[in-house]
């Protein structure tokens, strides 16, 4: 498989990224004047929106990673997201927020917001930077939502296919280029 064998539309420019970022630490901090969050981002996609959002949010904060990782059961066709890297912080008392890329059936989100539930934070809340919300099979909150988008498959600004795209600096949706195989 070569690089050519898929096709990138331009979906959300830079520009309209860092307003979009902008808006989303503006409504975070408006909610956390008094609290220094531990900001949790979810490897890998979401490490480019983390990096910005919290130089957007300014001091203080906390950071943290995790990441959730689908493996096939070998009994169900279905995959089971596991936990497979935790966060070393204490988060007992405090307010989180998990930072996400895309949020797609919430599956890995489910996962992840009873994984760290049990450990009795003060408060727990999610900003994700897509939210593709037709999707959804999972019920999860979303607090924070910088763009929604109807389907398709995105990458760059974090996102990959097939582990490449990431460091594209604006968001593309991909198809198959037909007739190029
Ligand atoms: P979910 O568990 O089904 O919500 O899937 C969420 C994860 O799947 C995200 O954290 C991404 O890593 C990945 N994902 C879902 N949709 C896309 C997409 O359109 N592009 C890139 N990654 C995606
Ligand atoms: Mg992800």
């Amino acid at each position: 498989m070569n690089r050519t064998s898929e096709h990138l539309t331009l979906l959300v420019s830079e520009k309209q990224i860092a307003d979009t970022v902008r808006r989303v630490a503006a409504e975070i901090r408006r909610d956390a004047k008094e609290t220094t969050p531990v900001c949790v981002g979810i490897l890998k996609g979401a490490f480019v929106f983390m990096a910005d959002l919290l130089r957007a949010l300014g001091e203080p904060v906390e950071l943290d990673f995790a990441r959730v990782s689908s493996y096939a059961d070998s009994d169900s066709p279905v995959s089971e997201p596991v936990v497979e890297h935790d966060i070393s912080l204490d988060i007992e008392g405090r307010d989180v927020l998990l930072i996400e890329d895309i949020v797609d059936t919430g599956r890995s989100l489910a996962c992840l917001v009873e994984h760290l539930s049990a450990r009795s934070p003060r408060s727990l809340k999610i900003a994700a930077l897509v939210d593709k919300r037709t999707r959804r099979q999972f019920r999860v909150r979303l607090d924070y939502v910088g763009i929604i988008f109807e389907g398709g498959f995105l990458v760059g600004y974090g996102m990959d296919f097939a582990e490449r795209y990431r460091n594209l600096p604006a968001i593309y949706e991909l198809r198959p280029r037909h007739g190029d195989q």
